[in-house]
């Protein structure tokens, strides 16, 4: 079977692009290949993981463009151009616009560093999630993937993994123990991700913990 073709858009460290590069070296993450990885921010690791992966990838600045919509218009000519099947957002820090997600339909897909819907929306993001999930004294948190859809961090969940709050969590502990199960649930919402185009099957919903 053809491999899907993956386009991973990072803006920072990449940890999440890394496993999935590592998850196809290591044959568990099969019919499929990153195409290539697109940032926003010129010194984002995620390039640096790219390239030294032999990945094709492209720093696009948005001071470049007069509008987002001109920067996602850009984003998605190269999209199309690769033949993309999904796109990936793995700490991609800009909102994508409507006609962005529009031209992928049910073909985007981003992780969250919590039990959406908990902690989710505008303004929640990096170490900001887990200070509200500390400062709400919840006993669990977790990671999520879900369909990117108009709304921000609303769309269809694929995807979560729980994990415990510990009473001594802080802000930094929590959220590395939150990012080390991402790049887990980043690899099984991709897989998902694929069957669901492969087959058009409906959306799965699997909660581990
Ligand atoms: C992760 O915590 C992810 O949930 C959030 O941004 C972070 C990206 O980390 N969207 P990395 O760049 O993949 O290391």
């Amino acid at each position: 079977m053809k491999k899907k073709r993956l386009a991973v858009l990072a803006s920072g460290s990449g940890s999440n692009l890394q496993a999935i590069i590592g998850a196809i070296k290591n044959k568990n993450l099969e019919n499929a290949e990153i195409s290539t990885v697109i940032s926003n921010k010129e010194n984002a690791f995620a390039l640096e993981r790219a390239k030294n992966n032999n990945i094709d990838c492209i720093f696009l600045d948005p001071k470049s463009f007069p509008t987002n919509e001109d920067f996602d218009k850009k984003i998605v000519e190269i999209l199309k151009d690769k033949k993309i099947d999904l796109v990936i957002l793995a700490g991609y820090l800009k909102i994508l616009t409507n006609s962005f997600i529009n031209a992928f339909e049910n073909r985007i897909i981003n992780i969250h560093p919590s039990l959406l819907p908990a902690f989710g929306g505008k303004g929640m993001y990096g170490k900001k999630v887990h200070e509200e999930v500390i400062k709400s004294k919840v006993k669990e948190s977790g990671c999520t993937v879900h369909y990117v859809t108009l709304g921000i961090d609303e769309g269809p969940i694929i995807c979560q993994k729980k994990i415990p709050v510990l009473p001594n969590d802080t802000v930094d502990t929590l959220a590395s123990r939150v990012l080390e199960e991402e790049h887990n649930l980043i690899v099984e919402g991709v897989k998902l991700a694929i069957k669901k185009i492969a087959c058009n099957a409906p959306t799965e919903y699997n909660i581990s913990s």
